[in-house]
């Protein structure tokens, strides 16, 4: 979703500051970018597209000066990409200038009233309204502050704004249902989430909703709805400023397909008691739920698939469910339920809203998140960290991998069950961060997807544990490479999906160990290749698939629960690689943005 920033300092140098800050946002939107900075006039700079578009304008048009800036990446909701949907918005004289991340529900009745008093509108955006109601306010005489307030209490709808004023060095922000962060170092800053600030401060704050920040070269001040000041504690940021960078690689997305193997070394930490005891500091002991309900969105809910799985084999009542459908007829939470929001931000809005659906009808509730202390974190019962470090390319990669491992460790400590069975797993667990890692060094995938990159469809089939990655796998190809890719459960083909093969249509397919669901998907995996279409098999070589398969990617033998997240691995790659032959801008995916922070 859109990405905001703001800064107050004193080096009257704001535009290399928020251009730096947006760089970081990037992947919240790239519709179009732009930035303010106060001064005796606002300066406003916007354009549509990406950060290039904007930074070329900025250097040859922009005049430096203010203390005081805020910056806008766009995900369009409201109007089309262009320069005049760009943020930030101004009132007609120029006064004020807002960024905006989130829906103004009721911009239209707003714009109706402020059109009929005179003001006239430039864009076709919902975010305008705001400072033409700022506008509005300083005209009937209130202080800037007090304008601002008052403009934010006629506002229906999700939103974090910041905003700056003409003659006058402090950033105003607040928010509702969408996050914003507060941190001081060599400035003042407010971001829409923690990764813009790694860097420039060691510890940030959360402002809640209702809550008011104003900012200056000096720190900030935060205020309730009622203007009562608001002392906070900070959290600190565990990234550091290389973690956000992409290091020697072309792109974030193979930056973190290739951390993966460190992200799950550090995803177990510290994470068994005793021998194979999982003990997960967010959950105390000897606590068993009756049912569980994994509410998310895109790969998380991939990852709420693979995780009621395995809930279920542990003898749990489990369900995984699209969490924007959740809402809409939230099944019974009886006694002892236990609703977990699978989400990597934490901030995504459909899961939030499914989370708050849970807590009305009673149940316990539990963020499996990667950002500490982000909203779901902080409005859920408790709080399971993935610990993968910042996710900055669009398509998820690592943070699926530590999701699955963390639904693992999960589902051993709920069910309690020791058995050789368990010990086993714990066992393979240990090993996994070293076979991803031969895993990447060895894999032919880059081959494989040239060859099968001009293939007009790609089908992804798995049973049982590896139906979620079929999924996944499926789901990556499309968003980063715009060609038609579905994920189906590998016995669902023959009851209608199969029309779909032809000899240009791979099908690939993950058969591992020899077992019945193996060689049941093994029988799957002939009936495509007799219909045509050519076969890859992703496989650890003990059943005979390879014998047949017309290209093979092998993984490391390992646990069959966990070798999905090692199939992943390879899928991943096919993903990435065909998108770059291709030509497709993969860290930056058509139409999508990370943090989907509206319903
Ligand atoms: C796809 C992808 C999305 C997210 C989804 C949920 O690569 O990243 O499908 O998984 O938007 O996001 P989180 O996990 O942040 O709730």
């Amino acid at each position: 979703m859109c990405g905001i920033i703001g800064c107050a300092g004193d080096d009257g140098d704001m535009v290399p500051t928020l251009l730096n800050g947006l760089a970081k946002l990037e992947y919240r939107g790239y519709d179009s970018t732009g930035l303010a900075v106060s001064g005796s006039d606002i300066r406003v700079v916007k354009r549509e597209g990406d950060l290039d578009e904007l930074v070329g304008t900025v250097d040859s048009e922009f005049d430096r000066g203010g203390a005081a800036g805020i910056g806008h990446t766009r995900w369009s909701t409201h109007g089309k990409p262009s320069d005049e949907n760009a943020h930030p918005h101004t009132d007609c004289a120029g006064r004020v200038a807002v960024v905006h991340n989130g829906i103004i529900e009721n911009y239209q009745l707003l714009r109706d009233e402020l059109q009929s008093l005179g003001h006239e509108f430039e864009s076709e955006t919902d975010t305008e309204v705001v400072p033409h109601l700022i506008g509005h306010y300083l005209d009937t005489g209130l202080a800037r502050k007090d304008a601002f307030r008052r403009a934010v209490e006629k506002l229906d709808g999700s939103y974090a704004l910041a905003a700056v004023f003409d003659d006058h060095d402090e950033v105003m922000a607040t928010k509702k249902d969408s996050s914003l962060v507060l941190g001081v170092g060599d400035g003042t800053y407010v971001a829409s989430d923690v990764t813009a600030l790694v860097g420039h401060t060691d510890t940030v704050v959360h402002l809640h909703d209702g809550e008011f920040a104003f900012l200056t070269e000096d720190g900030y001040t935060i205020v309730d709805e009622s203007g009562t000041p608001q002392s906070k504690t900070g959290t600190e940021i565990e990234w550091d400023a290389e973690s956000v960078t992409k290091g020697s690689h072309d792109h974030y997305m193979r930056k973190e397909i290739h951390e993966q193997s460190n992200a799950l070394r550090e995803c177990l930490r510290d994470r068994f008691s005793t021998g194979d005891s999982v003990s997960l500091d967010a959950i105390e002991d000897g606590y068993r739920p009756e049912s569980v309900h994994l509410v998310a969105c895109g790969t998380s809910y991939h990852a709420a698939l693979y995780g009621a799985k395995l809930l279920r084999k542990r003898g749990i009542q489990a369900q995984a469910h699209l969490a924007s459908e959740y809402a809409l007829s939230p099944p019974p939470v009886r006694d002892g339920a236990l609703v977990v929001g699978v989400t990597q931000s934490g901030e995504t809005a459909d899961t939030l809203s499914a989370l708050r659906t849970a807590t009305a009808e009673g149940a316990r509730t539990l963020a499996l998140t990667n950002v500490v202390d982000s909203t779901a974190a902080r409005e859920c019962d408790d709080a399971l960290y993935i610990r993968s470090g910042p996710e900055i390319s669009v398509a998820a990669t690592k943070t699926f991998a530590s999701q699955l491992v963390t639904l693992v460790l999960f589902a051993l400590q709920s069910s309690g069950q020791t058995s050789d069975e368990t010990e086993r797993l714990v066992s393979a667990l240990t090993e996994l961060p070293e076979h991803v890692q031969r895993l990447l060094e060895t894999t032919a995938a880059p081959t494989t997807a040239r060859r099968f990159a001009d293939s007009s469809g790609y089908f992804f089939i798995g049973r049982g544990v590896q139906y979620p990655v079929a999924l996944e796998g499926a789901l990556k190809m499309k968003e980063i490479t715009y060609e038609h890719a579905e994920g189906f459960a590998a016995g669902e083909l023959k009851h209608g999906p199969l029309a779909l093969v032809t000899e240009d249509t791979p099908v690939f397919v993950s058969v591992v160990g020899d077992d019945e669901t193996a060689r049941k998907t093994v029988a799957n995996a002939k009936e495509v290749k007799a219909r045509g279409a050519p076969l890859v098999a992703v496989t650890d070589g003990v059943s005979s698939i390879d014998r047949f398969a017309d290209e093979v990617l092998t993984i490391p033998r390992t646990n069959r629960t966990l070798a999905p997240i090692l199939v992943n691995v390879q899928y991943q790659l096919l993903a990435y690689h065909t998108a770059d032959h291709l030509g497709r801008d993969i860290d930056k995916p058509r139409n999508l943005a990370k943090s989907v922070t509206v319903e």
